[in-house]
């Protein structure tokens, strides 16, 4: 049964919802590794084996909101708050240039406050001035308004990232406090592409009563939408948050499913959406030491190396062993490329790697 579905991936036909839900049901370890070498096939017609870098500099860890899963929700108090001064994450990204990363990602805990909406507007424009227009610019800042999302595009910045985090309302509103909204997620969305932008979204995965049927409306969410980008990760509990003082930490054998359903979901969002950029996102090195490898073997084509200031990296824990947090960019950036070579991948330096998806739907 799962090779016959597999074997209409590789002669290029879709699959039936019903088919996709039985993919992300596999267990036996056959089938999942038949599934992984499925969705790097897809990867190499579609996008190749080329692993594109994204310096993320995470640039402030004030919040305005209080998702329960969240390490530096606004009511954590056990946080050191701070906010990056312009020249700081100016300096970060041109290091990130100066390293050969064809683009960086600015991200931050949800502010919508007039001085730093401007200033994240300064900060892109001086960026792109500084680099000659060459590095790529991607933001990650929550949700805005339309003129906001217009003025950073503007600006210069062109991929935005926003995790729609679970479509099924109910889980949705477990996650959140009342003030949270799915449908204004969405909404940013639909603004996103209406003013211009690359778009990414994903979810977490493994959250506390999740299941095969949400994540497999998820992806078909991911595709009705016309995605470019998917950025998502397995959930990991935090010590300080709601969410994660309900859950023990993960024991080992918590953390082996939590990675393979990570893995698994890579691989279904490459075989259904094909030629979008996927990113394999750090909380999966925090299940395991080759997690991040481990996603591009999956389907992902994108790797967020941290260039943020080492002195800044423990206030930005969104859940419990973040990796990375003791390294700083030099440290990260050398890992990452023996962990990519060692796979046999290349990596696409001085590219932007922009989403294929993106051409052919605009
Ligand atoms: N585990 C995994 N991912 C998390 N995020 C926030 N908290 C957690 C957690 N405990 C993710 C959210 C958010 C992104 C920036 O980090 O999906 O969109
Ligand atoms: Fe940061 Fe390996 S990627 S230390």
């Amino acid at each position: 049964m799962i090779r016959k579905i597999l074997n209409k991936v590789d002669c290029g036909k879709e699959l039936a919802p019903d088919e996709i839900k039985s993919l992300l049901e596999i267990s036996d370890a056959d089938d999942l590794q038949a599934l992984y070498d499925c969705a790097y096939r897809v990867k190499e017609r579609h996008v190749g084996k080329v692993a594109y870098f994204r310096g993320i500099i995470e640039c402030s860890n004030i919040c305005i909101k209080d998702c329960y899963y969240c390490g530096i929700r606004k009511s954590n108090r056990n946080v050191e708050r701070f906010q990056m001064d312009e020249d700081e994450i100016i300096r970060e990204a041109i290091w990130a240039f100066e390293n050969e990363y064809g683009s960086a990602v600015i991200q931050s805990g949800e502010r919508k406050d007039a001085a730093y909406i401007d200033m994240i507007e300064r900060v892109v424009r001086t960026i792109k001035e500084k680099t000659d227009g060459k590095l790529g610019i991607t933001l990650s800042l929550g949700e805005q308004t339309e003129e906001t999302y217009r003025r950073w595009r503007e600006a210069g910045a062109h991929r935005y990232l926003l995790r729609i985090e679970t479509t099924n309302p109910e889980l949705y509103k477990k996650l959140h406090p009342a003030d949270h909204s799915l449908e204004e997620r969405k909404r940013c969305l639909t603004l996103l592409k209406k003013t211009g932008w690359q778009v990414g979204t994903g979810v977490m995965m493994g959250l506390p009563g999740q299941t095969m049927q949400d994540l497999t409306d998820d992806i078909l969410f991911m595709k009705e939408i016309d995605i470019d980008m998917v950025g998502m990760g397995p959930y990991i509990p935090h010590r300080d948050t709601p969410m994660g003082q309900e859950i023990p930490p993960y024991t080992d054998a918590q953390k082996q499913a939590a990675l393979t359903l990570g893995l698994k979901m890579i691989a279904l969002i490459r075989i259904v959406l094909k030629d979008i950029n996927i990113a394999a996102a750090t909380a999966l090195q925090a299940l395991e030491h080759t997690g991040r490898e481990m996603g591009l073997q999956c389907g992902a084509n994108v790797i967020m190396p941290n260039v943020t200031e080492t002195e800044y990296r423990p206030n930005y824990t969104l859940y419990d062993n973040k990796p990375c947090t003791d390294e700083n960019s030099s440290m990260c950036r050398g890992c990452l490329t023996a962990r990519i070579t060692g796979i046999g991948e290349t990596i696409g330096f001085n590219e932007w790697g922009d989403s294929r998806h993106y051409f052919k739907r605009t």
